[in-house]
């Protein structure tokens, strides 16, 4: 894992939307994983300016809502529409958000984890975090082994995304369908971005602290290619930065990153 932290959120965006403008320019059919949440409305925000092309690209998002109908102003389906997939030249058919009102949820799981190995794996998963450590709607406790399924969401969760349903938790659903930790973690590559100072100690768990299912955002750390890019809010309780910053300062591979401007 690399830890690469910049000066504030616009820095962090626009190295998280070089990286993945560079992976779709070296593989133009790239199969990408995307999230959804607010830190990721200026990724995609800046990705359509870049006007890079996704015209052979097939997606597929992390998580959806149960029970939220596709066209619902609140479901991750609308979300995606609306901040990447209307503005740029993706085939709709070639983007994947798993259904959360299908009749049978167990077999929809199974579909969406069929259709993700038809497509070749996923190249690239994007990652944001939750307060409760989890990525993608994996909530604490989430196996390190799960694949796509049907989970509860914590009262910290439906917290956290209150401001979505008019402030008040209680209208956020109860339970989402998402990728599960083992379905995150055979992409091949991981990207996770956190923002803002409320992510710290929760960044710094899943970076630094204990491997534990408690903190599913933690099992980024058994993975061959994963980096982790915060801004100065989100690091402030990281302990190991003098070295990250050596690493993203000497590295090769972070020759054409490092002077991204915000
Ligand atoms: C949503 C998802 C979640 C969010 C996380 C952070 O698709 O995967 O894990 O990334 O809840 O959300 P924000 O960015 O709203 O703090």
């Amino acid at each position: 894992m690399e830890v690469i932290i910049r000066p504030d959120v616009e820095t962090a965006v626009d190295l998280i939307v070089k990286l993945i403008v560079a992976r779709i320019k070296e593989k133009p059919n790239a199969t990408l994983g995307l999230a959804t949440g607010r830190t990721m409305e200026r990724v995609y925000r800046r990705l359509v300016d870049s006007e890079v092309s996704f015209a052979r690209c097939r997606t597929f998002n992390l998580d959806e809502y149960i029970g939220l109908p596709r066209d619902d102003p609140n479901s991750y389906r609308t979300y995606m529409n609306k901040h990447l997939f209307d503005h740029v030249d993706i085939d709709p058919a070639n983007t994947h958000v798993p259904d959360g009102c299908a009749a049978d949820l167990k077999q929809a799981a199974r579909d969406y984890e069929a259709k993700i190995v038809a497509a070749g794996g996923i190249d690239l998963q994007l990652l944001g975090i939750g307060e409760a450590g989890h990525i993608g709607f994996n909530e604490p406790l989430s196996s390190f082994m799960s694949r796509t399924r049907d989970k509860s969401l914590t009262p910290t969760t439906r917290a956290q995304n209150a401001e979505m349903f008019g402030g008040d938790a209680e209208r956020v659903p109860k339970r989402a369908l998402t990728m599960g930790v083992g379905t995150i973690l055979d992409a091949r590559e991981l990207v996770l971005l956190a923002t803002g100072q409320a992510k710290a100690l929760i960044v710094a768990k899943a970076v630094e602290g204990p491997i534990t299912s408690m903190v599913s955002a933690s099992a980024i750390q058994m993975h061959p290619n994963c980096k982790v890019v915060v801004d100065e809010g989100a690091a402030h309780e990281l302990q190991g930065r003098e070295y990250y910053d050596f690493v993203f300062s000497n590295e090769p591979e972070w020759d054409g990153f490092r002077n991204v401007k915000g």
